[in-house]
């Protein structure tokens, strides 16, 4: 026991040290995140999972474009939102993505109107950020908070309604300091979902009994974030593995679409059909639940995709999506790879997961070259964010796939760092599974340590 404090006293040691090596060998040009891998296919339209037949080219085209509709509030809008629109949050490097380099944020703010403050944690250069409040009233809260309100919006008669109150301010960029109530996240990307969606439990449990006695010499254990038995969290869930999301607390790509449509846009849905807010005065004459499948018209030709709701919709969109594609391999990314692997960050960032025998072939035993296990592992104090979802603890994360991480802007579920270096160094702190394999890291020589950057980005 005294053996293990003392090393992990001696990784955090060496991490502080390695902030200050970190920067002088910035200065010297040594190890350095190479940074935003650019592509030809930037900003250009998002592939579709190859394979698929013309019927659902029809359903994933049909989906791209209601996930680039932006909506008012004669749509549902609000009366408390996020954005306006799901492309605005998922957009880099092309639609589906994650957050962009220039916030979107600023053309929602003030949108049609509308008097709303940007809070001091959204930055023009920095992440789009939703933030949930740990406690409210002294009470234990963990939910989004929305950062806008419709009021004051031309297309709003009589709605009274006024921002959280998010102060005091930290630092803009990073979203550190400032009110110590407000945890952030920043959107994850929805590329190569379906896949996901079809990879069995049973391979997910498998890793969990992987390589155990590395593991366990290394101190990474990790579980499946499943609500067995109901012990936990008794909602409706059905005791499958859940794993969308920043803490894998969401189980489907629907459920996922019907959440964000409500809490990021405030437009309640078959998924989730009550609004968050019903204040008097603020649903403009919409149905609610604003958004549900169209009843086909008697005078029109029948159309599958015009009778899906837009939940469905985007739910077919990001199930269709290609997976992100990594960059030709060059000598030092596929060196970067084996340091990958030997260091450890393996274990958790597993290269592959397959699909299992799901009837539709382009679905069927698939490679998933995500680096994930999809397990919820403690990643310390540093890293903790209070919140409790599911199976998922205060300090637990589902290991953040790292498939198209070589074109992110923003990492870790807060963007606090756009530098990869930074990333690594945040795994390690007390209470951390992750702190010895960066101690690995730490031990590794400049260029190989730059190799893994490479590699990095080369995803
Ligand atoms: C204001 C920004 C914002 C908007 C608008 C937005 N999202 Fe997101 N999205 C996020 C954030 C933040 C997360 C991470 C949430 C978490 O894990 O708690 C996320 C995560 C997701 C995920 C999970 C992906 C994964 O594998 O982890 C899906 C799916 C998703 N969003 C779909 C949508 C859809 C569909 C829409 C439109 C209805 C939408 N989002 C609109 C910010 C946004
Ligand atoms: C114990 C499991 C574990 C190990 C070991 C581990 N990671 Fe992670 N990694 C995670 C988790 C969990 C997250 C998400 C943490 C968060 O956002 O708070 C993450 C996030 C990341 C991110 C940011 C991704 C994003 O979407 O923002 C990078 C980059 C990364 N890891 C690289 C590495 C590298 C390189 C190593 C080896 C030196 C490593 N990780 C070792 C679990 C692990």
């Amino acid at each position: 026991m005294r053996r293990r404090n003392a090393m992990l006293i001696r990784a955090l040691a060496r991490l502080a040290l390695g902030a200050v090596v970190m920067g002088v060998s910035a200065a010297l040009a040594q190890v350095t995140d190479p940074g935003v891998r650019k592509a030809a296919t930037d900003g250009g339209p998002p592939p579709p999972l190859p394979g698929l037949s013309a019927e659902q080219l029809l359903f994933f085209q049909d989906g791209l474009q209601r996930f680039q509709e932006i909506e008012s509030v004669s749509n549902g809008l609000g009366p408390r939102f996020n954005s306006n629109q799901c492309s605005s949050c998922h957009s880099q490097p092309f639609v589906g993505g994650s957050s962009p380099a220039a916030n979107p944020l600023y053309s929602v703010v003030n949108a049609a109107g509308a008097t709303n403050q940007m809070p001091w944690f959204i930055a023009p250069n920095g992440p789009v950020r939703e933030v949930r409040f740990v406690s409210s009233n002294g009470a234990p809260d963990g939910g989004v908070h929305d950062l806008f309100v419709i009021s004051g919006r031309s297309d709003v008669a009589s709605c009274n309604l006024t921002q959280p109150n998010f102060l005091p301010a930290g630092d803009p960029l990073s979203g550190r300091g400032g009110n110590r109530n407000l945890v952030f996240r920043i959107p994850t990307p929805t590329f190569g979902e379906g896949l996901i969606e079809a990879i069995p439990d049973s391979v997910i449990l498998a890793n969990v009994i992987a390589d155990a006695a590395t593991k366990q010499s290394l101190g990474v254990f990790g579980h499946p974030n499943a609500n067995v038995g109901g012990t936990v969290n008794r909602s409706a869930n059905d005791g499958t593995i859940t794993r969308f999301g920043w803490k894998a607390q969401n189980k489907s790509l629907l459920v996922f679409a019907g959440e964000a449509y409500n809490v990021e846009m405030g437009v309640s849905n078959q998924v989730f059909p009550q609004e968050r807010d019903d204040g008097p005065g603020c649903q403009t004459g919409v149905n609610v639940p604003n958004d549900g499948i169209n009843m086909p018209d008697p005078a029109q030709p029948l159309s599958a995709v015009a009778v899906l709701s837009d939940t469905e919709a985007f739910a077919m969109f990001m199930r269709l999506l290609a997976p992100p594609q990594p960059a030709a391999p060059s000598r030092s990314s596929t060196h970067g790879a084996a340091v990958f692997a030997s260091v450890g960050c393996a274990l958790c960032h597993r290269p592959m997961m397959t699909t299992g025998s799901v009837g539709d072939p382009a679905f069927t035993n698939q490679p998933v070259r995500l680096y994930s296990d999809l397990l919820v592992h403690r990643m310390g104090v540093g890293l903790a964010d209070g919140i409790t979802q599911g199976g998922a603890g205060p300090d637990e994360f589902r290991t953040a796939p790292l498939w198209g991480l070589g074109q992110r802007v923003f990492f870790l579920h807060d963007g606090r760092t756009s530098d990869l270096l930074q990333a690594i160094a945040a795994h390690a702190s007390p209470g951390s599974e992750a702190s010895r394999v960066v101690w690995n890291f730490g031990e590794l020589s400049p260029q190989d340590q730059q190799d893994l950057l490479n590699f990095l980005r080369s995803l």
